[in-house]
C-alpha cells in the first residue's frame, strides 16, 4: 500500500476540508440544536461531486478511488458529522448498491440522479424487530406478477424524509428465510408509503432520522435489485462497503475533537503555564494522535483493498470497529482537556462526544464487527 497521496487524493482533501470549514462550520451548532437538515450544504455536496464519489463518469459520477471517499469522510466528519451520514449513505449504500447490482433501466432512472445530489437515497434494512438480527425481516413483499406489494415499517432510516429514493429491503417467501429477501427501489410519493416520527437523537441529530410505513406500496417489479431472493446477500454486500465510509466518519469525528483539544491546550493557562506544557495533558495528546493514527491506517487499509478489488471484509469491520472505538476515546478526552468549555455547546467537543456514539451502533454495532471479524478469522 503507498502511503504516499497522489495529487488527485489530495486535492480531494483539500476540496473538502475547505468546504466543511466554509459551508458546514458556520452553521453546526444552530443545526444541531434546531434538529435542522443541512439541505443547501447537501445541495452543494452533489454539485461539488461529494455525492457519488466513486460512480462511473457515465452515470455522472466522480469515478474516484476509495481512498479519496475516506479523505473526503473524515474532513467533512470533522465539522458536521451529521453531513457525513448523509453523504455517507447516499455514495456507499445508495449509489453503490445500485451501481454494483442494479439493471440499466435503474442506473439510468436513479443512478444519474443520485450521483449528483438531485435525488438523495436511503437505505432501509432496519426494523422495530429488525436491528442487528437484519435476517428477521417483518415488511413484507408478496410477489404480484408484474410488481410486489409492500407492506410494514422500517425505523431509524437516515435521510428518512429528505430521500427521494429509498432501498427497502423485504420478506418474499418467508420459507426460505434470508433467501427470500428481495430489495427494491421506492420512489416517494409511491401511494401508501408514509414518512413516520422524526426521531429526537442524543448526536448527529442535523441529520434527518424517521421511521417509514409501507400500506400496499404497489413497486413495480423492474425496481427489484437483483434476482429474486437476492436482497440479503444485497444488504450484506453493500454494508460492508458502507462500513469504510461509517469508519472514516468515526475517524473524522475524533480527529476533530483531537485538533481542537490540541489548539485549546496551547491557548489556555492553568497553573502559571499553558496547558501544552502539563505534562498530564501531553500524555493524553500523544494517546489520542497514536489512537487516531492507527484508526486511519485501518481505514486507508480497508479502502486500499477494496480499491484492488480485494476481499476486504474483516478489514472494513476491524476499521469501523476501531475507529468506533477510538471516537469515543477521544472525544471524551477532548471534553476533558477542555474542562467546562468542553461541556458547553460553543466549543464543539461536547457535540462530537455525543456524534460518536452513533458510529459505535449504525451500520452493525460494535458486537456485530465482531462476529463479522471472528467469522472471517474462523471460516
Ligand atoms: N457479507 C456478505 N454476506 C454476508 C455477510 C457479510 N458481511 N454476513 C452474512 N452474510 C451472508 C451469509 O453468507 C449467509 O448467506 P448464505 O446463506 O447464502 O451462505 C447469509 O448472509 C446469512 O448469514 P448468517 O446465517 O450468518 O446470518 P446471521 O443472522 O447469523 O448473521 C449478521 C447475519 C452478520 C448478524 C447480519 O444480520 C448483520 O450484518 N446484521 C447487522 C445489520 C446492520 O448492519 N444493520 C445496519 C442498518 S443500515 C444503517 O445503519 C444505515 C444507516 O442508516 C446509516
Amino acid at each position: 500500500m503507498n502511503f504516499q497521496l497522489s495529487e488527485e487524493q489530495l486535492a480531494v482533501q483539500m476540496a473538502a476540508r475547505e468546504f466543511a470549514n466554509q459551508e458546514l462550520l458556520p452553521g453546526v451548532i444552530e443545526r444541531d440544536t434546531h434538529q435542522k437538515f443541512p439541505a443547501k450544504q447537501i445541495k452543494k455536496l452533489g454539485e461539488l461531486g461529494f455525492m457519488g464519489m466513486m460512480v462511473d463518469p457515465a452515470y455522472n459520477g466522480g469515478g474516484m478511488d476509495s481512498i479519496s471517499y475516506v479523505l473526503a469522510m473524515e474532513e467533512i466528519s470533522k465539522i458536521d458529522a451529521s453531513t457525513s451520514v448523509c453523504m455517507s449513505v447516499n455514495n456507499s449504500l445508495v449509489c453503490w448498491g445500485i451501481e454494483r447490482f442494479g439493471s440499466d433501466y435503474q442506473k439510468e432512472k436513479y443512478l444519474k440522479k443520485l450521483s449528483t445530489g438531485e435525488f438523495v437515497g436511503a437505505f432501509c434494512l432496519s426494523e422495530p424487530e429488525a436491528g442487528s438480527d437484519a435476517t428477521s425481516q417483518r415488511t413484507t413483499a408478496e410477489d404480484k406478477d408484474d410488481h410486489y406489494l409492500l407492506n410494514g415499517t422500517k425505523n431509524w432510516i437516515t435521510n428518512g424524509s429528505t430521500a427521494s429514493v429509498y432501498i427497502v429491503i423485504a420478506q418474499t417467501h418467508p420459507e426460505k428465510k434470508h433467501k427470500g429477501i428481495n430489495a427494491l427501489i421506492v420512489e416517494k410519493g409511491m401511494e401508501g408509503f408514509v414518512v413516520g416520527k422524526k426521531e429526537d437523537k442524543m448526536g448527529i441529530r442535523g441529520s434527518d432520522t424517521h421511521s417509514l410505513m409501507f400500506t400496499d406500496v404497489k413497486v413495480p417489479k423492474q425496481n427489484r435489485i437483483g434476482d429474486d431472493g437476492f436482497g440479503f446477500t444485497f444488504a450484506m454486500t453493500t454494508l460492508n462497503g458502507g462500513r469504510i465510509g461509517i469508519a472514516a466518519q468515526a475517524l473524522g469525528i475524533a480527529s476533530g475533537a483531537y485538533e481542537l483539544a490540541l489548539k485549546y491546550s496551547k491557548e489556555r493557562k492553568a497553573f502559571g503555564k499553558h496547558l501544552s506544557e502539563h505534562q498530564a495533558i501531553q500524555f493524553k495528546l500523544a494517546e489520542m494522535a497514536t489512537k487516531i493514527d492507527a484508526a486511519r491506517l485501518l481505514v486507508w487499509q480497508a479502502a486500499y483493498l477494496k480499491d484492488q478489488k480485494k476481499d476486504f471484509v474483516k478489514a472494513a469491520a476491524m476499521a469501523k470497529l476501531f475507529a468506533s472505538q477510538i471516537a469515543q476515546e477521544v472525544t471524551t478526552e477532548a471534553v476533558q482537556i477542555h474542562g467546562g468549555y468542553g461541556y458547553v455547546k460553543e466549543f464543539h467537543v461536547e457535540r462530537m462526544m455525543r456524534d460518536a456514539k452513533i458510529t459505535q451502533i449504525y451500520e452493525g454495532t460494535t458486537e456485530i464487527q465482531k462476529m463479522v471479524i471472528s467469522r472471517e478469522l474462523l471460516k
